[in-house]
Formats: C-alpha cells, sequence, structure tokens
C-alpha cells in the first residue's frame, strides 16, 4: 500500500477539480470514485436494468470493466474500452446516479476495486466515504466543504463549459437532492470521519485550497518518511536503564530548582499496581506536566503522545530513552493502538492526556476514549490524576493522585460505544475534582 490521500465532500465542493491539480503537482495517481459509480449507472441504463433486480446487477458487476486513465493529461473514464466520461456526467446518469449508489452489492464491488487501485501506487481518491470507509487509516484525510449556492455555481459554470445542456435552477436542484440521498444513505453515507480535516471552501480560492492540502500532504508524507524511526523501539538493556535513572534524578533536581512540586495520593499507583500494568490519566496543562509525571514516579512510566516532528535532537532522544509511545495524529494508529495494549499485558505502566491537545478541557474539546478503550479491553484500572499550577518559575505545581478506577463495569457486549463514553466521563470527571485543589 503506496501514500494514501483520501478526500470527501458533498457534490461541487470542488473535490475533482482539487484532486486533479495536487495529483499533478505532487505526482499521485488521481481516482474520482464518483465516476465509477456513474459508470455503473450508465451501463445500468444501457441495459435497461430495473434497480430491484439484483441478480442483473450482480451479473453486470462481474462483467463490467472500468477504467480511470490518464491520456494527454487529461482523466478519461473507459466503461468497457469506451470513452465514456463525458456521457455520464449527461442529465440521465445524473438523475439516477445517487440511487444507483445506495445498493450495496454495488457498493461492496466499488470499495473492491477501489481499494485494489492503491496497492501498488500512491493516489488521491475523492468521493463520499473515503476517509470512512474504503480507507479509514488514509495517511491524510480531508473533508473539503462549501455552501450549497457556492457548489451549485461551480457546477453549473462546470457543465457549461463541458457542453452540457442545463440551467442554474436544475443544477442547484438537482445538488439538492443529491446532498439529502447522499447524506442520509445506510451505507456509504457522506460523513465527516472524527480525524479529517475540514476545509470549508465557500470563500477560498482554488489556489487557497490546493495550498492548504497540499501543507499537510507533504507534512505527512516527511511523517512517514520518519517513522520507522519514530516507530523503532530501542531494546531496554542495561545501559538504557542505567542513562534513564541518571537522566531521571537529573530532571527531578531541577524540577526542585524551578517549582515547588507537592505530589499527593501517591499510594494510589500502588494500589492499582496489584491488578498490574494500569493507565493513568491526567490533565494537560504544559509539556512539563507530563515530564513530571514521569521523572517523580518511583515506576516507570511510558507516556502516549502525538509524534511530532518539530520534536527534534534532545527530546526525541528523551522520547525514547523513557520509550514514549508514538501516535499518529488524525487517524487511527492501529500499530500504536497494539503496542499500548501490548504494554498493558505486559504490566506495564502508560500514561495518557485523554483531552488529547494541552487545555483541551478550556478549549471545550471532547475527551478521547483511547484510555477508556484499552482499560476495558485489558480489565486494567486507570489512576485519575489532577495536575494543577501555572508553570510559571518557582510557582507550586501539584500532582494529585485519586483512586484507582475499576473499568470492567463498562465492559458490556453490544454497549462498547456508548460504554466507552461513559467511561471516558467518569475518568474525566475525576482529574476536574483532582485537579480542584487550592495551591
Ligand atoms: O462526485 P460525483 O458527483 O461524481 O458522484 C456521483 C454520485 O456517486 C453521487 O451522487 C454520490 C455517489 N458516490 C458515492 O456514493 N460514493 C462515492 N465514493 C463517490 C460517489
Amino acid at each position: 500500500m503506496g501514500f494514501i490521500v483520501a478526500v470527501d465532500g458533498p457534490a461541487g465542493s470542488g473535490k475533482g477539480t482539487i484532486t486533479e491539480i495536487l495529483a499533478k503537482k505532487l505526482n499521485l495517481t488521481s481516482i474520482d470514485t464518483g465516476a465509477m459509480y456513474r459508470c455503473v449507472t450508465l451501463a445500468i441504463i444501457r441495459n435497461n436494468i430495473e434497480l430491484d433486480n439484483l441478480d442483473k446487477i450482480n451479473e453486470l458487476l462481474d462483467n463490467i470493466n472500468i477504467e480511470l486513465i490518464k491520456e494527454d493529461n487529461k482523466q478519461i473514464v473507459k466503461l468497457d474500452g469506451e470513452d465514456v466520461s463525458k456521457e455520464i456526467r449527461e442529465n440521465p446518469v445524473n438523475k439516477m446516479v445517487s440511487k444507483v449508489s445506495e445498493i450495496k452489492e454495488i457498493r461492496t464491488k466499488m470499495v473492491e476495486l477501489q481499494r485494489k487501485m492503491a496497492e501498488t501506487e500512491d493516489v488521491i481518491m475523492e468521493g463520499r466515504d473515503i476517509t470512512t470507509v474504503v480507507f479509514p487509516n488514509a495517511d491524510v484525510k480531508i473533508y473539503l466543504d462549501a455552501e450549497l449556492e457556492a457548489r451549485a455555481k461551480r457546477r453549473f459554470v462546470q457543465n457549461q463549459k463541458r457542453n452540457i445542456q442545463c440551467t442554474y435552477e436544475e443544477v442547484l436542484e438537482d445538488m439538492r437532492q443529491r446532498d439529502e440521498i447522499d447524506k442520509n444513505k445506510e451505507i456509504g453515507a457522506l460523513k465527516i470521519a472524527d480525524d479529517a480535516i475540514v476545509i470549508d471552501s465557500t470563500n477560498l480560492t482554488q489556489k487557497q485550497v490546493v495550498k492548504k492540502i497540499q501543507k499537510l500532504i507533504k507534512k505527512e508524507k516527511k511523517v512517514k518518511k520518519l517513522e520507522p524511526k519514530i516507530y523503532s523501539e530501542r531494546p531496554n538493556n542495561t545501559r538504557k536503564k542505567i542513562v534513564r535513572s541518571i537522566v531521571k534524578s537529573f530532571l527531578r533536581g531541577l524540577y526542585k530548582i524551578f517549582y515547588k512540586v507537592e505530589i499527593i495520593g501517591e499510594e494510589n499507583k500502588e494500589k492499582a499496581a496489584q491488578n498490574g500494568g494500569f493507565i493513568i490519566c491526567a490533565n494537560h496543562i504544559n509539556y512539563l506536566d507530563a515530564v513530571a509525571v514521569v521523572v517523580f514516579s518511583k515506576e516507570k512510566v511510558r507516556f502516549i503522545a502525538k509524534h511530532d516532528l518539530g520534536r527534534i535532537g534532545i527530546l526525541r532522544w528523551l522520547e525514547r530513552l523513557f520509550d514514549v509511545i508514538p501516535i499518529k495524529r488524525n487517524t487511527q494508529d492501529l500499530e500504536a493502538m497494539k503496542r499500548c495494549m501490548k504494554a498493558l499485558k505486559n504490566n506495564e505502566i502508560l500514561a495518557i492526556f485523554p483531552e488529547g491537545t494541552r487545555n483541551g478541557m478550556e478549549k471545550n474539546g471532547k475527551a478521547k476514549n483511547g484510555a477508556a478503550f484499552m482499560a476495558i479491553k485489558t480489565g486494567k484500572q486507570v489512576v485519575p490524576v489532577g495536575i494543577s499550577g501555572t508553570f510559571k518559575l518557582f510557582s507550586k505545581v501539584c500532582i494529585n493522585y485519586g483512586e484507582p478506577i475499576d473499568m470492567t463495569k463498562y465492559k458490556i457486549k453490544g454497549q462498547e460505544k456508548e460504554c466507552q463514553e461513559q467511561a471516558t466521563k467518569e475518568i474525566m470527571d475525576n482529574i476536574v475534582m483532582l485537579t480542584n485543589i487550592k495551591n
């Protein structure tokens, strides 16, 4: 699997054009999945197949050959060898394509084809369900949006250029109806993935949108190149243990010079340790709070942190020394999740900021369910921690550990999502309580 950029968004949001430009600039293969659904629709029309005749549809799917190819720098769509690029954009197909794309058998086949197309190449793929269904783990996930009227205007101009007869009102109404179907269909509905980056292009020029996405892609490509290095774990040999212990003492000393540190409730960690490993969940004020938790813990604590290219040199060295588990931004990082689960099963102690970012609670951000998920799955306890202080030099920093929370009560089959939400709420409520101490 190569590098994958997934772009979703409603009709007329500019996905197609933007994708084409980016593909050229960054040498990616562009895949317009809407064109694939349009091809199937055209084949259905040509073969006079009723949409409830699944036998005929399955037969068609078994024999259909859809190709998206580049000819003279132009994207050509071929249906069984015939160039249908223009015909698939005309009214008969426009009117029917949403209905066709609701059919499960068709979606399954298209998703399979789309995944195959990205097996050997770096791609930028646009559609409605690319970030959510086809490639939920894509390297870059974009949701491109724009207001309905702006989208209709763009599509109308595009149609005129392609010599497709229509009025603006027709386009607007068609788009309104398609939005309705696209967002509400049972499978493959247009949704914003939790970790997608939303770009509203209503008031942006094409150039501005391209620039924004290009920046994201470039950054992620750099991360991907560095990934093997970031992810490689150094063995926990004696030398590493000695260096870690020296560095820990040194940092603790520095901390004590610059801050008045108070630790409360340390015995709660010991209680949780009776059950093997556990997860420390803390609020996040400043980068120095993670350092405080690690260096003032007798036990080895491994933080889970978003890997950041900005962390260079000594910071990255420290991350490695303390076996920080790097987690990718904006995506479900299965590799990191596996590593965390393995560490917990080995009775290690992990630490995480469920807020996901500094002062997330103040910014009204939604706490992440990762810690709850892992604790419920492994049966390990969560030790909530309230960190308070301003982190101004020579001020007081208080680290207040609370009673361990038993997560087994949240292990209810069929209610996983709700349980994780409730467990996360319990963790966050405890953290808030533990930060409410007088400085
Ligand atoms: O992007 P477009 O307007 O050419 O897409 C045509 C139709 O195909 C649209 O109504 C939604 C549907 N579609 C889909 O259901 N899933 C995709 N991944 C792409 C398009």
